[in-house]
């Protein structure tokens, strides 16, 4: 089409009818729904109102809760999929960032050094085991999953750049990881990167005769516990197994830790339970102390420098334009520190016990609705059972008519509940319908893990024909 075509004079108006900072935060849920399906994703509003969550305007959130502006406090065990470790505005890292803009310092910096990147890297290197010492910074997950399958693939070369992936694992939806989510939904019929093998999720023997295989393979990507797939975790002898596997046939093992990572399952990085470290791992979500987005991959120094080290090959992947951006690093400075000063791994590793001990005992209470309790830490799967045919034929007939996504999982009627009733928060899964995920941030006290129980012990004693109709009535007729 020519520019003639246009008259720009009438289709550039003199000055767009914008919407200013205090017009955003005056925003009411009516007006946010409209702007939601007219602009950002229409369907994922069809999803908020299945759950009763389209009703919700946050106003502002502290520590454990979300603080809406009719005075609603929501105990946050959603956690943001593990991007809220340190709980909403923790004081020390709002104080950090108030310091580094009242200095005005510098954000982006391509051209020279930036002290706060130096600094990060450092740090990510004292606490990463081993030689684990070269740090990618970028802003998300993808990003530094992409950077960790990358600098493999870089450090192997072009005749062993095939990788092993596990069923059911998520890495993000950038078209590289997208490749190795095993998910049909996400994946559709985009053209993915097709050197690449699907083995169960914690089963040696498929990784083992893959490899003995095909030569041409020299990667595996692995979440430690797989999140999506329903919080998964495969044992020690696993990991171990993995690690002398990959050392005698000279294949890379990437650690994803973007979501089990940081501190939640009660070490800083999962893996570190099995005595095992990977040539490369990845962590984001919370790093930027829940309040900026930051993302690291990190490679032993022999992966990356093989990759990257020298000058012809230093600018291949990277630096990323927001990778190093200083008031993400200082927020990721404060928080690495925070959770070594304020023992919030620890916490993890503690209150996750309650909690899943707790989880435990309410199992053995409603043994026909739960089916497994499971995780690490922080990190925490409710498996129910699920009960599409044991619902009596009246409300069979009733959950048919809701949407797909409900049909025979109680998940959404519990987590539609719990925040309608409990003024509480859960996750739900991408891969397992059945399961809820609690990532509470790794501040939650004892009184939190209680006070979250209680809630949904009380819930789930109102039996299942109850809370179907309960969610009918309260949820999905509103
Ligand atoms: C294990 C894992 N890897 C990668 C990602 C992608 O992270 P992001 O959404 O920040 O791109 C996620 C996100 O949930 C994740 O859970």
């Amino acid at each position: 089409m020519s520019m003639a075509a246009y008259d720009l004079t009438e289709t550039i108006p003199a000055r767009p009818k914008l919407l200013s900072v205090e017009d955003a935060k005056a925003l009411d849920v009516r007006r946010m729904k409209e702007l939601f399906s007219a602009h950002l994703n229409p369907g994922q509003v069809h999803f908020l109102k299945l759950l009763g969550f389209d009703k919700i305007k946050v106003e502002s959130a502290r520590g454990m809760h979300y603080i809406t502006d009719d005075g609603r406090r929501i105990l946050d065990f959603f956690g943001g999929f593990g991007s809220v470790a340190f709980g909403h505005n923790h004081p020390r890292i709002l104080a950090a960032r108030k310091r580094f803009a009242d200095e005005n310092r510098h954000e982006i910096c391509m051209a020279f050094m930036s002290q706060y990147a130096a600094a990060l890297a450092h740090n990510l290197a004292q606490i990463a085991p081993g030689d684990l010492d070269m740090v990618f910074l970028g802003s998300s997950g993808s990003e530094a999953m992409e950077a960790a399958i990358k600098v493999a693939e870089q450090a192997q070369g072009p005749t062993r750049s095939k990788v092993i992936y596990a069923a059911n694992a998520f890495h993000g939806k950038t078209k590289g990881t997208l490749s190795i989510t095993d998910s049909v939904l996400y994946q559709q019929q985009f053209a993915l990167v097709d050197n690449r093998v699907k083995v169960p999720f914690g089963d040696l023997n498929a990784i083992r005769s893959a490899i003995e295989s095909d030569p041409s393979i020299g990667i595996v990507v692995l979440e430690t516990i797989q999140g999506g797939g329903g919080i998964i975790e495969a044992p020690a002898s696993f990991w171990q197994g993995l690690r002398a596997l990959c050392d005698k046939h000279g294949v890379l093992w990437v650690a994803d830790e973007v979501q089990c990572g940081l501190g939640r399952t009660g070490r800083f990085f999962a893996f570190e339970e099995f005595g095992v470290i990977p040539d490369v791992t990845a962590l984001a979500k919370s790093l930027g102390g829940s309040k900026s987005a930051m993302a690291a991959m990190i490679a032993r120094r022999e992966v990356y420098m093989k990759a990257y080290g020298k000058p012809k090959t230093a600018l291949i992947h990277g630096p990323a334009t927001f990778g190093g951006i200083g008031e993400a690093c200082i927020s990721a400075i404060e928080g690495l520190n925070i959770l070594y000063e304020e023992d919030l791994i620890g916490n993890a590793e503690r209150e996750g016990a309650h909690l899943i001990k707790r989880l435990k005992d309410i199992k053995a209470r409603h043994p026909t609705l739960i089916k497994d309790v499971r995780g690490k830490g922080f990190m925490v799967g409710v498996e129910f059972n699920d009960f599409s045919e044991t619902l009596p034929f009246g409300l069979k007939h009733m959950v048919a008519l809701l949407d797909d996504k409900l049909k025979g999982s109680l998940c959404g009627f519990v987590g539609a509940l719990l925040l309608k009733d409990y003024d509480t928060l859960v996750a739900f899964t991408e891969y397992n319908r059945n399961v809820i995920r609690l990532e509470p941030p790794l501040v939650a006290t004892r009184a939190d893990v209680d006070r979250f129980c209680d809630a949904f012990d009380d819930l789930l004693s109102r039996g299942v024909a109850r809370i179907v109709t309960d969610y009918l009535r309260k949820v999905a007729v509103k």
